[in-house]
């Protein structure tokens, strides 16, 4: 099947396309946008996505290092960048990253620092990275002191999904990527919502006609949502993180050593603020129902018992992680919150009692 779909992220100085489509990277060469066709490739993945790198490397220099967001670090940066420099990478240079959400946030950052920023390709291998973390130009690595506090916003200059590389993804790492695509429905789509109702189950199958329509309507939103606010300061592109208070919260209490994916709490992070907008009155608790049964009929977490928080966390925690949160704006903790399904907002207001109250019925 060559049928891929393209949308344009068309921010005024970093316009690029997104590529969807099964067998997207046998096409590689012809995503490469006209002005970088020339430049020289440096690939940066992991081992798991290393037999996709070197499927279009060729005799590029390749960078592989060790999965998981222990690469996130100063070390592993380091690292990426004395490859980068060591090959002599030059202002005619293309980094191109293959992996997930980790290999991207690195290799993006890698490329936005280097000679102070190259232009780079994310190729997207989990189904997260697809419809999130490649799009939009968040790049970055975690600090001790916190998780993506080194950063740029860099734009890639290409985005290429191939719906076949998810074929080897573990259903849990499936799932997990599916609540971002539930995400864009339960914040500005509620046909969307309907839609997936409907179709979810065939994208954990990877039907490559749903799945790709699924990552285009995704990307598209959240191309939408970039393009207004590509640097998150008007409040717009804070709607991404529907569910991410919470979620960085329960993340943070599990340590990021792969017992809950960030998926995983981005989907009982979702039930939260819903149960949250219900409580304040804003939202009919019906929708939560009806959210809950289509990650239940999925197999999505989707309480905070399914989560194994341990005994000793207690709703105060969670409250004071959400407080450090870098997106608490002067100790305001900021929360999206929703008037209906395909209705999100953020509010800056919200009283820290209801937000106790309500985690410590539903840690009950
Ligand atoms: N993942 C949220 C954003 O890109 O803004």
């Amino acid at each position: 099947m060559n049928n891929f779909s393209s949308i344009s992220v068309k921010l005024p100085n970093n316009p690029y396309e997104i590529h969807i489509g099964q067998g997207a990277l046998n096409n590689f060469k012809t995503f490469i946008p006209p002005e970088y066709k020339s430049h020289r490739q440096f690939f940066i993945c992991d081992s798991h996505t290393e037999i996709y790198a070197r499927k279009i490397a060729g005799d590029s220099p390749l960078f592989v290092v060790h999965p998981g967001e222990a690469a996130k670090s100063f070390t592993v940066y380091q690292s990426v960048m004395s490859f980068l420099l060591d090959h002599k990478i030059n202002r005619n240079s293309l980094v191109i990253a293959v992996g997930g959400g980790v290999v991207g946030d690195l290799a993006g950052f890698a490329a936005a620092s280097a000679l102070r920023g190259v232009p780079y390709i994310q190729i997207p291998t989990s189904l997260l990275a697809m419809v999130d973390s490649s799009v939009g130009g968040k790049t970055g690595i975690n600090a001790p002191q916190g998780k993506n506090l080194i950063g740029a916003f860099h734009q890639p200059c290409a985005v290429i999904c191939d719906i076949d590389v998810l074929r080897t993804l573990p259903e849990r790492e499936m799932k997990a990527g599916y609540a971002e695509i539930l995400k864009y429905g339960l914040l500005g789509d509620a046909e969307f919502f309907e839609w997936l109702d409907e179709n979810a189950a065939s994208i954990l199958t990877l039907d490559p006609k749903i799945t790709s329509y699924a990552i285009q309507r995704s990307c598209e939103m959240k191309a939408e949502i970039v393009i207004t606010d590509e640097k998150e300061t008007l409040g717009q592109r804070a709607l991404l993180n529907l569910g991410h208070t919470f979620a960085h919260a329960f993340e943070a209490v599990m340590k990021y050593d792969g017992r809950l994916l960030h998926g995983e709490a981005v989907a009982v992070g979702m039930i939260c603020a819903m149960e949250l907008s219900a409580k304040l009155g804003l939202m009919n608790p019906q929708n939560i129902e009806r959210v809950v049964q289509h990650m239940g009929r999925l197999g999505l977490k989707k309480s905070i018992s399914d989560i194994g928080l341990g005994q000793s966390i207690t709703a105060d925690n969670l409250l004071e992680i959400m407080r450090g949160d870098k997106k608490a704006s002067s100790g305001q903790i900021r929360f999206i919150l929703m008037k209906d399904i395909g209705k999100a907002y953020m509010d800056n207001e919200v009283n820290e009692d209801d937000v106790i109250a309500l985690l410590s019925n539903m840690m009950g």
